[in-house]
């Protein structure tokens, strides 16, 4: 089987130039408007506390839009990601929004190497970058060494109860599918050239890798890495289409569930603070 870095490498490299032109990431706004914030990050900001002033890593940052939107809230922010086109997008938009901002390549098990120890007051993750990786542990265990004596971690991520699930249900039965806990071997999705923002463009590399990582497992690599949990909050709702059909846009750039939305815990924050 090939490197599944690889495979997901490629995956995301063929999805950069329309994420990057498509409405939903809004990367236009930053340059029109010097206040504009992704609507991840003002989801976030009740929960995230002031950040200005702070060193902070975007973990596996995509095309720098949270990114860029933390350089707005006054972080000095670097953002780190392994696909070159998506940092190549995200210098890009930096530069437009006219935010000083740092992009390094690397692979997430590599982010100590490239980066350096404890350089970080705040780790900022997630919307779909746990499920990229095969080994929860060695991510948390990166996450604390990165960070400096006293320094926070934000995870926001899609819960693994709705990893689990049927995404292809048409009778709005919430189905358990998929694995709830981390597995030795991936989930190879076979995807048929989509993506989940608007665009016309039809994909080619569509092989992904990816695994699920139960609550459990996520706040126990936590601790045992040397954080103590802050603050655990489960969310209704998730900023992206993850049970189509089932889901509807609730503003915000959030979606929820069109029925009993009190069913089903779909993303989640995760706060935790390094050990002193
Ligand atoms: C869904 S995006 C992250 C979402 C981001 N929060 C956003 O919407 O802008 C997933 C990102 O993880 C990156 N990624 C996946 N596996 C990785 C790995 N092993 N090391 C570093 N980056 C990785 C991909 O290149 C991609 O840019």
């Amino acid at each position: 089987m090939s490197d599944y870095r690889d495979v997901n490498r490629e995956y995301w490299d063929d999805r950069v130039a329309a994420h990057a032109a498509s409405k939903d990431y809004a990367v236009a706004h930053f340059a029109d408007d010097p206040g504009y914030l992704s609507e991840v990050v003002r989801f976030d900001r009740p929960r995230l506390g002031d950040v200005a002033g702070l060193d902070v890593v975007h973990l596996q940052c995509h095309i720098g839009t949270d990114t860029v939107s933390l350089g707005r809230l006054g972080a000095r922010i670097t953002g780190l990601d392994q696909s070159v086109p998506a940092l190549e997008e995200a210098r890009r938009l930096a530069t437009a929004a006219g935010v000083e901002a740092t992009f390094v390549e690397s692979d997430l098990y590599g982010a100590v190497e490239a980066l350096g120890p404890a350089r970080f007051d705040l780790v900022y993750t997630g919307v779909g970058a746990l499920n990229w990786l095969p080994d929860v542990r060695r991510w948390a265990q990166v996450v604390a060494a990165l960070l400096r004596p006293g320094g926070r971690l934000h995870l926001r991520e899609g819960h693994p109860m709705m990893w689990a699930l049927d995404e292809g249900r048409t009778d709005g039965l919430l189905v358990v599918k998929y694995p709830y806990f981390e597995t030795a071997d991936p989930l190879v999705f076979e995807g048929e050239g989509g993506t989940y923002v608007t665009t016309d463009q039809v994909f080619t590399k569509n092989t992904t890798h990816e695994w699920n990582h139960g609550l459990g497992e996520i706040v126990t690599a936590v601790l045992d890495a040397g954080m103590e949990l802050t603050r655990l909050d489960e969310h209704t709702t998730v900023p992206w289409d993850a049970l189509p059909g089932m889901m509807f846009d609730a503003g915000g750039g959030e979606m929820q569930l069109v029925e009993h939305a009190e069913r089903l815990p779909v993303s989640y924050t995760l706060q935790a603070r390094k050990r002193t």
